[in-house]
C-alpha cells in the first residue's frame, strides 16, 4: 500500500469507506488513484480497476443498485481535482471501458439520462438508460460527453468537446462532433 497516496486523500477531504477499499485494491494492482473519489448510492455497485493504471480525478457515481464500473489495465486518466473526470453509471447499467485508454480531463461517461421523456400517448419511458461500452487503446479528447448506448470499438479517438451518443462499428477511427461522427479512418493512438 503507497501510504502517502492514502494519507494525501485523507487530507484532501476525499474518505470512504469504499474509496479506502479501493485504494487497497488498486495498490495490489500496481494502479495509482489520486484525487478519486466514490459515491455509491445504492446495493451491489462495483468498480473494478485493472493493473499499471494512472487515474487521477475521477468521479465514480453510482446511483441505485447493480451497477458495474470497469477499468481494464494500462489506463491513463488525467483529470484533476477541478477538472474531474465523471463516470456516472445509474439503474442497474455498466460503464465498461478496456485496456491501454485514455481519458482527458473533463470527459463525462453516463448511462442514463437521470430523468425521463415520456411519450404522451402511450405513457411509456423512451429513454432507458444503457450500459457504455469503451474498447481497448481508445482516446477520449477534452471536454468530450459519451451517453447512454455508447459503444466504441478498439482504437476510437474521440475528438475534443463532442457528444458521443451511439454505438460505432468500425475500429481506428475518429469520432467527433455533436452529434460525433466517423471524420476520419485507418487511424491509431501513437506518440507525437
Ligand atoms: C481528434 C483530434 C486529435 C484530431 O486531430 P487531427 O487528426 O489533426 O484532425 P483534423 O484537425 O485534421 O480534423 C479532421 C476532421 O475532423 C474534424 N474535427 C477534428 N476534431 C474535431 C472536434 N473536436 N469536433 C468536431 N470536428 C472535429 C475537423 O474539422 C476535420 O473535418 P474536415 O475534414 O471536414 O475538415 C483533434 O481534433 C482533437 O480533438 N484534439 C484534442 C486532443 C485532446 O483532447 N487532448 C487531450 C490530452 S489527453
Amino acid at each position: 500500500m503507497n501510504i502517502s497516496y492514502l494519507i494525501y486523500n485523507l487530507f484532501h477531504n476525499r474518505f470512504s469507506f469504499k474509496m479506502l477499499k479501493l485504494e487497497l485494491e488498486a495498490s495490489k494492482k500496481k494502479t495509482k488513484l489520486r484525487d478519486c473519489s466514490v459515491v455509491d448510492a445504492g446495493k451491489n455497485n462495483t468498480v473494478t480497476l485493472g493493473e499499471k493504471g494512472i487515474l487521477n480525478g475521477i468521479r465514480f457515481f453510482m446511483l441505485g443498485d447493480n451497477n458495474h464500473i470497469t477499468i481494464g489495465n494500462n489506463a491513463l486518466c488525467r483529470g484533476t481535482y477541478q477538472q474531474p473526470i465523471f463516470l456516472n453509471a445509474a439503474y442497474g447499467t455498466s460503464i465498461t471501458i478496456g485496456d491501454s485508454i485514455l481519458l482527458a480531463n473533463n470527459t463525462e461517461i453516463h448511462t442514463t439520462d437521470y430523468h425521463g421523456i415520456i411519450d404522451t400517448n402511450t405513457n411509456k419511458v423512451l429513454n432507458q438508460g444503457k450500459d457504455v461500452v469503451i474498447g481497448n487503446r481508445c482516446w477520449i479528447g477534452l471536454r468530450s460527453i459519451v451517453l447512454k448506448g455508447t459503444n466504441l470499438p478498439d482504437d476510437t479517438i474521440v475528438g475534443a468537446c463532442s457528444v458521443v451518443n451511439r454505438p460505432f462499428t468500425e475500429t481506428n477511427t475518429i469520432v467527433a462532433g455533436s452529434p460525433a461522427k466517423v471524420v476520419r479512418t485507418g487511424v491509431k493512438v501513437g506518440d507525437l
